[in-house]
């Protein structure tokens, strides 16, 4: 029960895709949509014709608090969120129910209409929860529809047996909402990195001048809060470190909340016993005044200088004193992004590296993210997508890596 609920903390910001098509099934995604963002995930819903003679888009509407997407070809539709948008938008698209057309054209690789075609072009997981009369679910078109499509990666949740609307016993029943709910939300449990300890840093850090002035950096602390999620949910028991964001905290083990690149520091060097992999992602301030004036600066008619030292480099430390602990960096450069992401990996001896390209509207304060990811003897780039699906699969490299290394 307590599992079951946890579990639920994964819905939290999710964006979550509803794929409805024509059932007599239908009527229950409605009250799935509620249920999903009652536990705080977004929902878009997208209907086929099929499914509009079911239930009404309006309801829909009212339930997800979004407009439905149904149009294909309808050049105001496209304008606001055309299907790639809604395909790189979602962490995870469920069609749910999924008639026996649906899933016919979806295996035949059909892009007739905005469902099929944003399910070919995402690259979320996938799910299908299928409903029908329990012939046309065992009659082999249906069969061999479900088997091409689980061949291709595509997930099936049911259908289960029971009785029928149109009066008849059998499999073909849509999974009930509660079942299908926890699937959603243990959807986001990978495991990969179950038990293991991984420190995290996100975030700007705040440079002070005097009690009332500072500088710092655009990090948003997206891509570590992303991470931290992503990593969480693959079973690591993880500390997040972040410097000041306007985000709330992910469901982590431990969260500290710091201030200066000096604080970051000793945040770090305290958490650092035990921990299996550390993940830099902060942007660290690489200077800090040398004195912090105790009172206000006040204005005159004179230019002042201020002297900048240099601040600890807190990954460099970690992988320079702790070797046994796998160090993940980030590079985060306006040019010439390959050669000196690699240049760094080497110098701060890291085991891996992840470099994305900053300015011109790129990876600071922004949704989306690309990452050109390095270590010894390999490379991996991540398209373009939302910076939790994007964390989602660099978790993976990591884990990948880091049991390589091990
Ligand atoms: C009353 C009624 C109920 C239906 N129920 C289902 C159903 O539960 N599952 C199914 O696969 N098709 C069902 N169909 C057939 C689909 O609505 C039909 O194949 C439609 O073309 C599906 O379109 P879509 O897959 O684009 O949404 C039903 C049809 C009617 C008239």
């Amino acid at each position: 029960m307590n599992n079951a609920k946890n579990a639920m903390k994964n819905l939290s910001n999710k964006h979550i895709l509803v794929g409805v098509t024509g059932g007599i099934a239908a009527y229950k995604s409605v009250e799935l949509v509620r249920r999903l963002r009652e536990h705080g995930a977004e929902v878009q819903v997208v209907m086929t014709e099929g499914a509009k003679a079911f239930v009404t888009p309006l309801t829909f509407q009212a339930v997800s608090g979004q407009p439905v997407h149904g149009d294909l070809l309808d050049p105001t539709a496209e304008a606001g969120m055309g299907h790639i948008e809604l395909a790189r938008w979602a962490d995870l698209v469920v069609v749910v129910p999924a008639s026996a057309n649906f899933m016919a054209r979806f295996a035949h690789g059909m892009a007739d209409d905005l469902l099929t075609t944003l399910c070919l072009a995402t690259t979320a997981r996938v799910v299908l929860a299928p409903a029908m009369n329990q012939q046309m679910w065992q009659h082999s078109a249906t069969q061999s529809n479900a088997a091409l499509l689980q061949q291709r990666g595509v997930t099936l949740w049911g259908p289960a047996s029971g009785s029928q609307a149109c009066g008849e016993v059998g499999p073909g029943r849509l999974l009930e909402v509660p079942d299908l709910l926890e699937h959603i939300a243990n959807s986001f449990n990978t495991g990969l990195l179950a038990g293991i300890k991984m420190l995290i840093t996100a975030g700007p850090t705040i440079e002070a001048i005097d009690p009332v002035r500072y500088f710092t950096n655009r990090s948003s602390g997206k891509m570590g809060y992303a991470l931290a999620q992503a990593a969480a949910e693959a079973g690591a028991i993880v500390t997040l470190i972040s410097g000041p964001t306007h985000l709330t905290p992910p469901a982590v083990h431990h969260f500290v909340a710091v201030t200066s690149a000096l604080d970051m520091h000793q945040a770090v060097l305290d958490a650092l016993p035990g921990q299996d992999i550390y993940v830099g992602a902060a942007a660290v301030a690489d200077y800090r005044c040398e004195n912090i004036a105790p009172h206000k600066l006040k204005k005159s008619d004179k230019d002042i200088s201020l002297t900048l030292v240099r601040n600890p480099d807190i990954i460099a430390e970690v992988a320079k004193h702790s070797p046994h602990i796998y160090t993940v960096g980030f590079a985060a450069q306006t040019e010439d992004l390959d050669a000196q992401a690699k240049a760094k990996l080497v110098a701060k001896g890291l085991d891996m590296i992840a470099a994305n390209v900053v300015g011109e509207g790129k990876g600071f304060q922004v949704d989306h993210n690309t990452l050109s990811v390095y270590w010894q003897g390999g490379q991996h780039t991540l398209p373009t997508m939302a910076k939790y699906p994007l964390a989602c699969q660099l978790i993976q490299l990591i884990a990948r890596n880091y049991e390589t290394k091990r």
